[in-house]
Parts: structure tokens; sequence; C-alpha cells
């Protein structure tokens, strides 16, 4: 195992993190609500463009942003197919929160799971946890956990809709409301492209939607398990995402741009 790896998980503080989540002022509130209507407006023209049901879909992995999206496709029965991707090796936060969602909203998502030959070939050639030992076998692992099942999910579609945001990180700085996206051959969406993490706590709370534990023990960015921890005061948000490689390697190929 690389010798830099702590595959054990620091204490996690109990606070919400206050920077990123302020006081739901009224000015806050109105900005949000504005910035709601016109993410709803723009998921309104997505499905008069894509089609209905099956042709437009959310990919869903239940972060902040993400609960934000299904809260207005759900709340407004919006024919949006919700999918999400089943790693295996989620946070069990993470499958307490889709079971919430499932029941709140009345609603069956669409889980893709991994293909189980490839998986066992993966962990009997690597190992269970090889995804620490290189970056290479990192991507491998993201490879048949994530990027098939996506590729499964996105066939015969026209656009999906991410709950990706450009500050999130410096390989998304820039990032569009819509690009095409050559990898998977579809128009890619991308409705609060241009939102802060403070205006995502402001919608969840003003309506009350639910999320994810975890996030109310400082881990703003979560992915699967093994590969994700909790943040220190000051780390950039995406610092808990493989946290053990260079930060110009941490995007596991789900979204790959251009530039
Ligand atoms: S990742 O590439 O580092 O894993 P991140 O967790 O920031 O991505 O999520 C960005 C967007 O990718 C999410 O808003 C969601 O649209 C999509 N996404 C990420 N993980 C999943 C998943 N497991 N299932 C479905 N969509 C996902
Ligand atoms: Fe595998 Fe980690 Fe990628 Fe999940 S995030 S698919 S466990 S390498």
């Amino acid at each position: 195992m690389n010798a830099t790896v702590t595959p054990l998980r620091p204490m996690a503080p109990a606070k919400a993190n206050a920077t990123t989540r302020p006081e739901l002022t009224p000015v806050l509130s109105a900005r949000v609500t504005a910035r709601a209507a016109a993410a709803l407006d723009f998921l309104r023209a997505a499905v008069a463009e894509f089609g209905t049901e099956g042709e437009l879909a959310f990919a869903n992995s239940f972060g902040a942003e993400d609960m934000v999206l299904t809260d207005l496709i759900l709340a407004h029965g919006l024919p949006i197919t919700i999918f999400s991707l089943d790693t295996g090796r989620l946070p069990a936060e993470t499958y307490e929160l889709i079971a919430e969602v499932e029941r709140r909203y009345r609603s069956k998502l669409e889980i893709y799971f991994p293909d189980a030959g490839a998986v066992e070939t993966y962990v009997r050639s690597h190992g269970i946890n090889a995804f620490y030992d290189s970056v290479e076998l990192r991507k491998a692992c993201c490879g048949v956990r994530k990027l098939e099942p996506l590729r499964r999910a996105l066939a015969g579609r026209k656009a999906w809709i991410t709950g990706l945001r450009a500050a999130q990180s410096a390989t998304r700085s820039g990032l569009p409301l819509r690009e095409f996206d050559d990898g998977n051959g579809l128009e890619k969406l991308n409705p609060l492209s241009d939102w802060s993490e403070a205006e995502v706590w402001a919608y969840i709370r003003i309506h009350e939607v639910p999320y994810n534990a975890l996030h109310d023990r400082f881990y703003p960015s979560i992915g699967c398990a093994p590969c994700t921890r909790a943040i220190a005061v000051g780390e950039d948000v995406r610092a808990g995402r493989w946290w053990w490689e260079d930060p110009a390697s941490k995007e596991c190929g789900l979204h790959v741009r251009k530039d």
C-alpha cells in the first residue's frame, strides 16, 4: 500500500460549517427564491426540448446540490428520470438518504449497479481496497464501479442533468449551464453551475429538504466511503475526496472536460 495513505478517517466534528451555511437573512432568502425559480424554468425548458421521461435524466449522487435538484424535479412533478450509480462502496448515510427520498417524495429512483463479474475480476486481481495503491488502480476502480454503469444509465438519452457547480474546484471553474458532452455523446445540463454553496444550503433550509447526515460532520463533498473523509476548517470543499492523491488527478472520470 502507498505509504502516505491513512485509510482510517479522522474523527469528524459534530457541527455544521457556519461559513458555508450562513444565517438565512431576508436578502439571501429572496436571492435563493429567485435562483430556484430560474432553475425551475431551465428544467422545464429542458423537458420541452429533450422530450419526455426517459430521454432526459438527472444523475443523482444525493449530495447537497443534488438534493436541491431532486426537490425541484420531484416537488414539481417534472418528467425527468432520476438515476443514481450505486458503486457498492457508498457510505451507510447515503443509503439512508436514498430510502428517505423515496419515502418522502413517494418515488422510486433508478439505481444502477456495477457489473458483478467486472468487480470480481478487479478485486481478485488487485485486492478489495486496491484504489489506495496507485492512481491507475483508483481510476480502474472508478471505471468499473462508476463509468461503465454511467454509460448504461445514459444509453438512449438525449441529455443529462448534473449537480455540478463551477465553484466546487479548479477543474470545474467556468462550468457552463449547458455543454455538449463529447465523451458520452449527449447534452449535459448543469442548472446550478453558478450557485454558491451558501445558496444551496439556503434552498435546503427554506424547503426543508432532507440531506446526507455526513454533511453535518464536515463532509461537504461525498462519494464512496473509503475515498471520502471529513475536511478541516479552511480546507477546500473537495479536499476530502481521494485525499491521498494530487489535486490535479482528483476527478473520477464522470465529468471530463476538453479545456
Ligand atoms: S465526482 O465526479 O467527484 O464523483 P461529485 O461527487 O462532485 O462528482 O458529483 C458531481 C455530480 O456528478 C453530481 O451532482 C451528480 O450529478 C453526478 N454524480 C456523482 N456521483 C454520482 C453517482 N454516484 N450517481 C449519480 N450521479 C453522480
Ligand atoms: Fe472505487 Fe473509490 Fe472510485 Fe468508489 S471512489 S469507485 S471506491 S476508487
